[in-house]
């Protein structure tokens, strides 16, 4: 509305004819406005930009090889009970999956009741968990198992149970309380933070219960970038403003008698355009994430907003910014306070009770949209790169192209995750299942299972050996690709139907994969010197080589020249030393 008056009045100043009385009407607006062109301008490029890194790694000290287990989501969904998790954990521990490396029970969506308790914490479907999570937890950790559990990063989960957002810190103790050891976070019904910033003129800080407090005004703070104080008329008062989209931050410092807990209260405009945002850093390294609601009855133009900061004894430093300036950051900056507030709760509930600390492996699940390969190592330990998989060829060759790119993001403990297996599901061939596992091993993917487990085991208990799908899930030497300590992903080093993909292994080994993706059988010839030429693998050029056919099981020692004759859709995967 604002803009199109200032249109017609650029307008109407060219109508008649002076260029100059135009510019006048536009400055006279501009400063009226505090129009910033340029401000504008490079609002709507930061929009593009993600203006996250993952400069330090998340470093909860779990996942440092891609984690390993089965969940909920691929073929029961929404058909979830406590037996059946229960039933799974049995045969997780019976079929010989727990010996083979997969630890982690996973409920998916569908566990929660519709709404919170009366404490504003989670709880499960009474019905259909009767025991509750707790006791689920201890029964699959019972069977030398882990349990994860399952949430969005929105106001309700994709099957419309309540979400986490804003609710990280409750919902953090409660899963730790629990003992749950992995979480996966959605991104259904996000709603990202603003851009805006309010505008500040006054910050108290007290102890809780006392009312005497320490006022700083907007003289007593720093202030950097575009931030800068402005009076407001209507109001009466000098604010702080510039803080949006990342442009500007200002600074205090306050010294505190003891540590603990204080009460920050600022002063802020009120603001009928928009929810305002602003992140406060203390002493660069704990962050309060607080938000004004958009609103202004008539009556005042300000009001107090309050948190609880934790403040160090000595002088404590406090820097008010707004870190939003595109829809990215605003992913990154939520999954990230998920992720500190997962390892503080996991922290304070070991402390409280006395009890070892049980690490939650971090799963962001926001399906790659917003590039979370770029910032996903510093706020949880896996992030999908892709939308859902299906039990079907063409799903998990497209999420294969996606991810196979993405190496170079992971590592030790933030891992590229193409989303959980589907081995054994839907009506995939014997070589596409194979395939399917040899790739997501190849790449360093976590290697969630999604099929039915309760199958591998016999109805008199005993482990159905013959089972294919058992025997490709459990291939030791597949496995040991995927979970090699170095924890470097493969690279494409040949690309076309038939690719050519090469992993470095510890010990001076590597493993190459060579992958069909044509609908008839190919021969490829592989030179293991010329591999060995490739920089990124510590294999040595030698005379001869030993290679390891992982599928066949055989061994044979060679001068490192061989052919690999793949099936349509099929794999051959080798380890060579
Ligand atoms: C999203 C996720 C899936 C699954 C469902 C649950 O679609 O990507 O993996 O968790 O939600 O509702």
């Amino acid at each position: 509305m604002e803009q199109k008056k200032l249109l017609k009045g650029v307008a109407a100043a060219a109508g008649a004819g002076t260029a100059a009385a135009a510019a006048a009407v536009l400055g006279v607006k501009m400063k009226k406005q505090e129009f910033c062109p340029v401000c504008t301008a490079k609002r709507v490029v930061h929009k593009l930009w993600l203006n996250q890194t993952a400069a330090n790694r998340y470093n909860n000290g779990a996942a440092l090889t891609p984690p390993m287990g089965w969940s909920s989501w691929n073929l029961f969904a929404t058909h979830i009970n406590e037996d059946l998790i229960k039933q799974i954990a049995d045969a997780m521990d019976k079929s010989g999956l727990r010996e083979a490396g997969y630890q982690y029970v996973n409920i998916d969506d569908c566990w929660q009741s519709s709404a919170r308790d009366g404490n504003g914490r989670l709880q499960c479907d009474k019905a259909t968990f009767p025991g509750g999570i707790k006791a689920l937890a201890d029964y699959v950790n019972a069977r030398g198992l882990k349990l994860g559990i399952y949430s969005s990063n929105g106001t309700w989960t994709c099957e419309d149970y309540p979400g986490s957002l804003r609710h990280e810190a409750i919902d953090a103790d409660t899963f730790a309380s629990w003992g749950i050891e992995y979480f996966k976070y959605d991104f259904c019904h996000n709603v990202p933070i603003s851009e805006k910033a309010p505008r500040i003129r006054q910050i108290e800080l007290s102890r809780p219960g006392e009312g005497a407090c320490r006022v700083f005004s907007v003289d007593d703070v720093t202030l950097s970038g575009r931030a800068r104080i402005v009076k407001d008329e209507a109001i009466g008062h000098r604010f702080i403003t510039g803080l949006c989209s990342r442009a500007g931050s200002f600074a205090l410092n306050t010294e505190a008698e003891e540590a603990g807990d204080y009460v920050l209260t600022f002063l802020a405009a009120k603001a009928d355009d928009a929810e305002r945002f602003v992140r406060i850093t203390v002493n660069g390294r704990d962050e309060y994430h607080v938000y004004c609601t958009k609103g202004r009855m008539p009556l005042h133009g300000e009001r107090r907003i309050q948190t609880t900061v934790r403040l160090q004894q000595g002088v404590n430093t406090l820097v008010f910014d707004n870190p939003v300036g595109s829809r990215f950051d605003s992913a990154a900056v939520q999954y990230k306070l998920m992720g500190r507030e997962l390892k503080r709760a996991t922290k304070e509930y070991a402390e409280k009770n006395g009890v070892p600390e049980k690490p939650i492996v971090y799963s962001i699940c926001e399906w790659g949209f917003n590039r979370p390969w770029k910032w996903g190592a510093e706020a949880g330990n896996l992030w999908r790169t892709t939308g859902d998989i299906k039990p079907t060829w063409v799903s998990i060759l497209a999420l294969y192209e996606w991810t196979v790119r993405l190496w170079k993001h992971a590592g030790k403990g933030g891992w590229n995750d193409p989303d959980m297996l589907e081995v054994g599901n839907g009506k995939l061939t014997h070589d596409e299942n194979r395939s399917h596992f040899s790739l997501w091993c190849m790449m360093n993917a976590p290697l969630i299972l999604g099929n039915d487990v309760r199958a591998f085991v016999k109805e008199d208990g005993s482990v159905d050996a013959d089972n294919k799908i058992l025997q490709i899930l459990t291939n030791k030497d597949m496995i040991a690709v995927n979970q090699d300590p170095l924890g470097v992903p493969c690279r494409r080093i040949k690309a076309g139907t038939v690719d050519v993909l090469l992993k470095p292994l510890s010990e001076a080994r590597a493993a190459v994969c060579v992958f069909n993706k044509s609908s008839r059988p190919a021969s490829t010839p592989l030179d293991c010197r010329k591999l060995a030429n490739e920089g990124f693998v510590n294999l040595p050029a030698k005379a001869g080589y030993t290679v390891r056919d992982v599928w066949e099981g055989t061994v044979t020692d060679c001068d490192g020249k061989l052919t690999a004759e793949t099936a349509p859709h099929g794999v051959k995967v080798y380890i060579i030393g």
